[in-house]
């Protein structure tokens, strides 16, 4: 078969319509956030509880992953963005690392059914290509199968650090001037943002970090520029509705500034 064919032969498709005032009838639309980046923490302590090994805790946050992103899409949420392997995380025990590679494999396929049948546009950012070839491949699988969706962003954040991703926009700005293509003085944020490893994400309104630690751990430095914070004590596997709707709550009240003065 024609790899291409069943690209280009697809319908458009088309997201159900979200239905915030249903899911969160006490927030105001216009209060939900566009962008949301999650830190997803606690998956060990959450099965080291139960008398577990760390990595069933891991396989239990898939049930949060699912959850949450759906409910987002019925929030009317834009873009849902989750930190689900850091360039850090490669210092983890080689079985945890291997496990949780396969994990996100199996994930980029069970859950393509979810993402055509809800339009998701499925994406991600980070050194994606130095992840294993077997994980990498069905990932890329995925986001081409719903590059056309008009949906949700739903983007993990895989082999992702802030600093990276600062770095190596600074290596394409540096590549790129030597190549006489770009003047030292063209470059802005602008310039900086459309050498990021997405330049179209939105910035990020509310980061939600789960487990209770009060971190950013190089999560999206330069989109978190201006976002709002949520923690809370539930861990990853625990996560559900009530929490993303009381972190939304939470949100809704909070006085956005973005550095001016309070709106009259
Ligand atoms: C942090 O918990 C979690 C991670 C490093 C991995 C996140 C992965 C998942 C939620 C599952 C896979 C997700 C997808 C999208 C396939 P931790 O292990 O640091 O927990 P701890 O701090 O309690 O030890």
């Amino acid at each position: 078969m024609n790899e291409a064919g069943p690209a280009r032969n697809r319908v458009r498709r088309q997201p159900p319509t979200p239905t915030p005032e249903l899911s969160l009838p006490d927030v105001p639309v216009a209060k939900i956030p566009a962008s949301i980046g999650i830190i997803m923490d606690g998956n060990g302590r959450w099965a080291k509880r139960l008398g577990w090994e760390r990595i069933k805790g891991h396989t239990a946050g898939i049930d949060a992953v699912r959850e949450t992103s759906r409910e987002c899409a019925k929030l009317g949420v834009k873009e849902l963005t989750l930190y689900a392997f850091s360039v850090e995380n490669w210092k983890r025990p080689r079985p945890e690392v291997e496990y949780l590679m396969g994990l996100l494999r199996r994930f980029a396929v069970d859950e393509r059914e979810e993402i055509e049948k809800n339009a998701i546009r499925f994406t991600t950012i980070g050194r994606v290509d130095e992840l294993p070839r077997e994980t990498l491949v069905e990932l890329r699988e995925t986001e081409r199968l719903s590059a056309d969706h008009d949906g949700m962003v739903l983007r993990l954040a895989l082999n992702y650090g802030g600093r990276s991703e600062f770095a190596d926009a600074a290596k394409r700005i540096a590549r790129e001037v030597a190549a006489g293509t770009l003047r030292p003085d063209d470059i802005d944020e602008s310039a900086v943002q459309q050498r990021l490893y997405d330049p179209a994400m939105r910035d990020v309104d509310l980061v939600i970090r789960t487990a209770g630690e009060m971190r950013i751990s190089n999560f999206l430095l330069w989109q978190i520029s201006y976002a709002e914070i949520f923690v809370t004590d539930a861990l990853w596997p625990e996560f559900r509705k009530p929490h993303l709707h009381a972190a939304i709550r939470a949100f809704a009240t909070r006085e956005r500034r973005f550095g001016g003065l309070v709106s009259q």
